[in-house]
């Protein structure tokens, strides 16, 4: 069962007209709100960020916050297993193909629900590798769009390798990674780029900072360069789905020790319990770490 314009129905029988913008233009925002026992984690937060990315790229946004949580929970009822990734996407509708906005299209509104794949145990105790990569994105990374071919283009570099992520590099300093944020840790010190247009604000780059000062661990959120990364004691990947996974090599060469850290071992812990204090208490709405 998935969720388009209004209706629950069977994803056979989901269709979109071709004159949809998503599909001629790429012109939509999404959003991936990971759901633990059928509870979303950090619904709101998502909720607020696509508000945001409709802001920006100005397309109404066609529902309160009330109803997208009513339609998320419908649809995460609806299906038959627990921990959900539940995606949802808006696009600026159909209409005649013209690069300037429509007067009158109505949002396209898709959503559905895949089984959550988090990384196994054994992956995260082995860590993953990676490769970099030149960012040669767009300048507003931080619109969640679903223009993402420069974000395959990425990808790929490391998924031809059987790497987990390509770190991405703007003028010699870090950004983010193709579908996730990049932590390093040098010297007992987390550190990750601020917030800016040129990366994703991550959700769960939130939840680490949150969980980082929460437990005092030394913390700080500055401009990264290059060689600070290939010499980082530790390299963590963060997103809603790889949640939080240590990478152990880089382009080859060992991150550290080339084993998941014991910062990163620290905060892979603090998230895991702040999943289940979400999980336990069992409530559709915000828990703080
Ligand atoms: C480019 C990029 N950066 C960062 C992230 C991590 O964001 P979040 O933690 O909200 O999943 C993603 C997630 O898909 C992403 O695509």
């Amino acid at each position: 069962m998935v969720f388009l314009n209004g209706k629950f129905l069977p994803i056979e029988e989901a269709k979109v007209p071709v004159l949809d913008r998503g599909f001629i233009f790429g012109d939509g925002v999404y959003e991936l709100v990971p759901v633990y026992s059928r509870v979303g984690f950090r619904l709101d937060e998502h909720l607020a960020r696509l508000e945001r990315s409709l802001g920006e790229v100005k397309i109404r946004n066609p529902y309160s916050r009330a109803q997208w949580r009513d339609i998320i929970y419908r649809l995460v009822d609806a299906q038959a297993f627990e921990d959900q990734g539940v995606y949802f996407q808006v696009t600026r509708g159909v209409a005649k193909r013209d690069h300037a906005f429509p007067k009158d299209a109505e949002p396209t509104v898709f959503m559905m629900a895949n089984p959550l794949v988090t990384p196994p145990l054994e992956v995260v105790q082995k860590g993953g590798i990676a490769v970099s990569a030149v960012d040669n994105r767009w300048l507003r990374c931080d619109i969640k769009s679903i223009s993402l071919v420069g974000n395959c283009l990425l990808r790929q570099l490391s998924a031809e390798v059987g790497a987990a992520e390509t770190i991405l590099f703007r003028d010699g300093k870090l950004t983010e990674a193709s579908a996730s944020n990049v932590f390093v840790v040098r010297n007992g010190v987390i550190l990750s780029p601020p917030k800016s247009s040129l990366i994703l604000p991550g959700i769960t780059y939130d939840v680490v900072t949150e969980l980082a000062r929460a437990n005092g661990l030394p913390f700080e959120l500055k401009e990264i360069e290059e060689p600070e990364v290939r010499g980082a004691d530790e390299i963590w990947v963060t997103s809603s789905s790889k949640e939080v996974l240590a990478i152990v090599a880089l382009d080859g060469a060992k991150v550290g020790e080339g084993r998941p850290g014991p910062v990163f071992a620290r905060m892979y812990q603090l998230y895991q319990e702040f999943k289940q204090k979400v999980m336990r208490a069992g409530k559709r709405e915000a828990v703080s770490a």
